[in-house]
């Protein structure tokens, strides 16, 4: 039906006749001419049709937006006068010498044009046309050149794309799991994979030691702008190679992707322990766009009067962190307790704040709340320590660790973009040497899954003093965004039992969990590790997008919906006789679907 894409035709084809089909994006009758903007998914086209061919006028003064039709034409260079410089086929224009309509289409319930006038609701409702915007259009054919470049990079080191299964049982990577219930074994339930985690470990006891897969991962969280309740990774992992060698492998795979896709060169990521990225910037993903950093002073201020200083600096679990702002001094209190609201939501009590208006003149050029409870001596080693200059303000943060660091950490991030101090376009990282546990609620989680080997330590070791251990773990962050990670596994029993059984998971629950696991970990299995990359932040990354939902052909919504087949639904009363499910609570999914 088509010679050529509308987006492709261009100076060369000058003489050619050429047949196009696509979608009228705009029509226009200009005295007597009409112009009409022809669309596919490679762009658009102008095509003109003359009053000579009355025929062929006649239906092309009938078309409408977004009428499916064919085009058969002549090309020729536009004058001068009428090149445009923003379209890529601007130079040149197609001489209508017949049209057909395809299908017509119905006026829209979405506007192409001000897209921002379309709700999300709307967007993903009419998710199919929404696509149709070239913006979208262009990001997903992008995410086809990623996962393309993707797999002639892992297909030509040896790695195999093997599929697993999604209709499984729970893999635990952190979040609730989807359940699918069986009709065969009434009462009982596959879990759909939060990651194929335990697959592609068994595939290395299978000894396909290079594995890939670009896979579907499910899980029930919480929705954010970079989290969907179903995703896809670039799932990677080998046998008998180091960590050192998965980052370099998995590394030399995304400066590629860059150079390629972008032409940007990442250069070599840098290595930062996990201590250092908390201590600096309160994060596990900084994003070294910002210069802002977090300076510790706790050990300044363990004498002072102030009992929101000197409390967590007398705590070892505590913290006292500044952050200084350049030029920050400008801050109005209604700004500076606009800033305090927000470091609120991250559960800090309090920012407290020093403005240096002249750093000559002692403690007359400071201005600070909390200047009473500090002596000079105090004031000015702080000052010193955060080497603080004319003009700026230093705000604080004091109380146990990881509240200092989540709260300031946010306020670093959003003092940057505010005082807008990002710079450079690309900067990436590798997080190494994560805390193997977390404590939560007074027991051990692990920071990324019980399948993570520790970095030197025997099983006894670990048993002994799991809040010290370190994993040998690492992530890719890439400004400020996790884009993967992964890790070296435990390939011995005993180490897994022990991991198991400080996450207090007995041996009963393990065995009902895992005993496939535990049990081919007895049968001669390779050193292994790996890591997952999430494909969608990669190209929302990639490709500018804020959401990951742009970058995806029919995600959910904010609150795990889709608008657009309206899923989740009720499902048949027989089904669920059939499954053995009784429906006690449906009052939520019944306001759904009214
Ligand atoms: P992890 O849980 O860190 O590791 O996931 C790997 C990467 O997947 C992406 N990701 C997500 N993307 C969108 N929506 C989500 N809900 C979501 N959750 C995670 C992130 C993350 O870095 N099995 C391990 C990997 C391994 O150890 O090999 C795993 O799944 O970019
Ligand atoms: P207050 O003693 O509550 O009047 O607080 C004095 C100053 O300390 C105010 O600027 C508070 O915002 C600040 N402040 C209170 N709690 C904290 C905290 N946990 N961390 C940092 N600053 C705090």
């Amino acid at each position: 039906m088509r010679s050529h894409y509308c987006g492709d035709v261009n100076q060369s084809h000058v003489g050619q006749e050429v047949t196009l089909v696509g979608w009228v994006n705009r029509s226009r009758d200009l005295g007597g001419v009409v112009f009409l903007d022809l669309r596919d998914r490679e762009g658009l086209v102008q095509v003109v049709y003359d009053p000579d061919l009355p025929e062929v006028f006649d239906v092309a003064s009938s078309l409408r937006s977004e009428f499916c039709v064919q085009v058969k034409g002549v090309v020729r260079a536009r004058p001068d006068s009428q090149v445009n410089a923003h379209m890529r086929t601007g130079e040149i224009e197609v001489l209508g010498k017949a049209l057909t309509i395809i299908n017509a289409s119905e006026p829209l319930p979405l506007s192409m044009d001000n897209f921002q006038n379309n709700s999300e609701e709307q967007r993903l409702k009419y998710r199919y046309l929404d696509l149709r915007r070239p913006e979208m259009t262009q990001r997903l054919i992008f995410r086809s050149k990623v996962t393309s470049a993707v797999r002639r990079y892992l297909d030509s080191n040896g790695f195999l794309d093997i599929e697993t299964p999604i209709l499984t049982k729970a893999t635990p990577e952190g979040a609730r799991d989807y359940l699918v219930p069986s009709r065969t074994y009434k009462g009982h339930f596959f879990a759909l994979p939060q990651s194929p985690q335990l697959f592609k470990q068994l595939l290395m006891m299978s000894g396909f030691d290079r594995y890939y897969q670009i896979v579907k991962c499910f899980r029930d969280e919480d929705l954010r702008a970079d989290r969907q309740p179903e995703f896809t990774q670039i799932d990677i992992e080998t046998s008998f190679m180091t960590s050192e060698q998965v980052m370099a492998k998995t590394e030399e795979m995304v400066r590629g992707l860059f150079q390629e896709l972008l032409d940007v060169d990442l250069g070599e990521f840098p290595k930062m322990t996990w201590d250092e990225a908390m201590r600096r910037f309160g994060s596990d993903k900084p994003d070294l766009r910002n210069p802002l950093e977090l300076v510790d002073v706790a050990d300044l201020v363990k004498d002072v009067e102030f009992a929101v200083f000197k409390g967590p600096a007398n705590d070892a679990e505590g913290r006292v962190a500044a952050i200084k702002v350049p030029n920050g001094a400008t801050l109005s209190r209604k700004q500076i307790d606009e800033y305090t609201k927000y470091v609120g939501i991250y559960g800090a009590k309090g920012l407290a704040w020093m403005k240096v208006n002249d750093i000559d003149a002692g403690l007359d050029g400071i201005q600070s709340p909390v200047l009473k409870f500090l002596n000079e001596e105090i004031v000015s080693s702080i000052l010193a320590r955060v080497e603080a200059k004319t003009g700026e303000i230093i705000l604080f943060g004091a109380d146990k660790a990881n509240v200092v660091a989540e709260a300031m950490g946010a306020l670093r991030l959003k003092l940057g973009q505010d005082f807008e101090l990002l710079q450079g376009e690309w900067k990436p990282l590798w997080v190494v040497d994560f805390p193997m546990f977390e404590k939560a609620d007074g027991r051990w989680y692990a920071v990324h899954h019980p399948f993570t080997a520790p970095s030197t330590v025997t099983a006894e070791e670990l048993a002994a003093n799991p809040g010290t251990a370190v994993s040998d773990a690492y992530d890719m962050v890439l400004n400020g965004v996790e884009l993967g990670g992964g890790s070296v596994r435990i390939h011995k029993q005993d180490m897994q039992a022990t991991v198991f059984k400080i996450l207090g998971i007995s041996d009963e629950e393990a065995q009902e969990k895992f005993g496939f696991l535990l049990e081919a970990l007895r049968y001669g299995t390779p050193p292994h590790a790996g890591l997952a990359f999430g494909l969608d932040r990669m190209v929302m990354l990639m490709t500018g997008a804020t959401s990951i939902r742009d970058v995806m052909a029919f995600p959910k919504t904010t609150t795990a919906a889709c608008p657009l087949t309206d899923a989740p639904s009720l499902a048949n009363p027989q089904q669920l006789v059939e499954l053995g499910i009784d429906v006690t609570k449906a009052e939520k999914a019944a306001e759904k679907s009214e």
